[in-house]
């Protein structure tokens, strides 16, 4: 596939009030959030789930694409049709993660790098030939006083780097997931301290691998204090600090920046998505690929069962309505209360 292709599809994933949603969780990770509401995880119960979310009403107009895990796009929606084809009858692009989570790192205790490399080139073969058009692999950064260490950083950085040039060449738009853990007491400015020398290194990982930035999306960690910090700052603060630290190191050739939420609550990760977008102007667009974020309200609203699918969407709907106001920087207050959408007819068509 030619770069110029990717380059389209990278932009169309990043296009004006749209952004991606992470409905990429392993079966454990799914299985842990659905324990917590007391829904049985099965086969059928997280592809019940995973219909829900796709089909919500006007998700396209919100939604450029999905990110999905293995299990998910080898299964097909209620009426059959694959899910990959599913979407994009919709006007969403699929995407597949292909990272296969991150172990302990040797010689590092407390760190970890993402495994997956081994095998890589024909999954990303077969996952193109199912219809994926772009990929996700995130790294996980641990912040601690001493914490990343440069062994963390480089393993980190190559691994990121050696799957996106793979990506490049079997046609798929990498999404390279840098995320700084928002777990521990540390500062917004460890934070910015560590995002910074993370993103840095990472850029220089792909320029080693001869990865096109044009053809590529960022989805980092927004500049954040940890969950235990003491000193919780205010939205513009974490708008500013997250803008600073990306104009430093993220090169004006890559088209866009989808944040991950990284455990913030839905509304305060809108909140912040909105600030940014509404400071100066900045040479990629900036958007979401949520999915916690995203998708907690609707998980709640819908509790495992049949008949509360709908209200789920519609709690799917309010987030993606507003995170798509906020990637324009008009995202309100009001919006969280305004009236849910008129029920549609292609509610869940294929
Ligand atoms: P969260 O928005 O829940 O952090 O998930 C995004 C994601 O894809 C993590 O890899």
């Amino acid at each position: 596939m030619r770069s110029r292709d990717l380059e389209g599809i990278a932009l169309e994933l990043v296009s004006a009030g749209k952004g991606i949603l992470a409905a990429d969780e392993t079966v454990p990770t799914l299985t842990r959030r659905f324990d917590t509401l007391r829904i049985e995880s099965t086969e059928q119960s997280r592809r019940v789930y995973r219909e829900m979310l796709f089909a919500f009403p006007d998700s396209a107009e919100f939604i450029s694409g999905v990110i999905l895990h293995d299990e998910t796009i080898r299964q097909k929606s209620s009426r059959g049709v694959p899910f990959p084809e599913f979407l994009a009858n919709r006007g969403i692009l699929p995407g597949i993660k292909v990272d296969r989570g991150a172990k302990p790192l040797a010689g590092s205790p407390g760190e970890v790098v993402t495994e997956g490399l081994d095998g890589l080139r024909d999954r990303l073969s077969e996952y193109r030939a199912m219809g994926a058009r772009f990929a996700k692999w995130r790294a996980v950064i641990h912040v601690g006083d001493t914490l990343p260490s440069p062994a963390c950083l480089s393993a980190n950085g190559n691994a990121l780097a050696r799957y996106a040039a793979l990506c490049q060449e079997q046609g798929l738009v990498p999404i390279v997931e840098p995320e700084v853990l928002m777990d521990g007491p540390h500062t917004i400015e460890r934070c910015e301290e560590v995002t910074s020398v993370v993103l840095h290194s990472v850029f220089y990982a792909l320029f080693q691998q001869g990865v096109a930035l044009e053809a590529m999306l960022l989805k980092p960690n927004m500049v954040i204090a940890g969950k235990k910090c003491t000193r919780q700052v205010s939205v513009d603060e974490v708008a500013t600090a997250t803008l600073r630290c990306l104009r430093r190191h993220v090169p004006a050739a890559v088209p866009g920046i989808v944040f991950l939420s990284g455990g913030q609550a839905a509304t305060l990760a809108t909140a912040h998505l909105n600030a940014i977008n509404q400071l100066g102007s900045k040479p990629w667009s900036i958007s979401f690929s949520y999915g916690r974020a995203l998708q907690d309200p609707a998980l709640e609203a819908w509790a495992g069962r049949d008949e509360n699918l709908k209200v789920a969407g519609l709690a799917l709907h309010r987030r993606a309505s507003c995170n798509s106001a906020a990637c324009v920087g008009k995202y309100t207050d009001e919006m969280e209360s305004a009236d849910d959408p008129p029920h549609r007819s292609d509610w869940s068509d294929d």
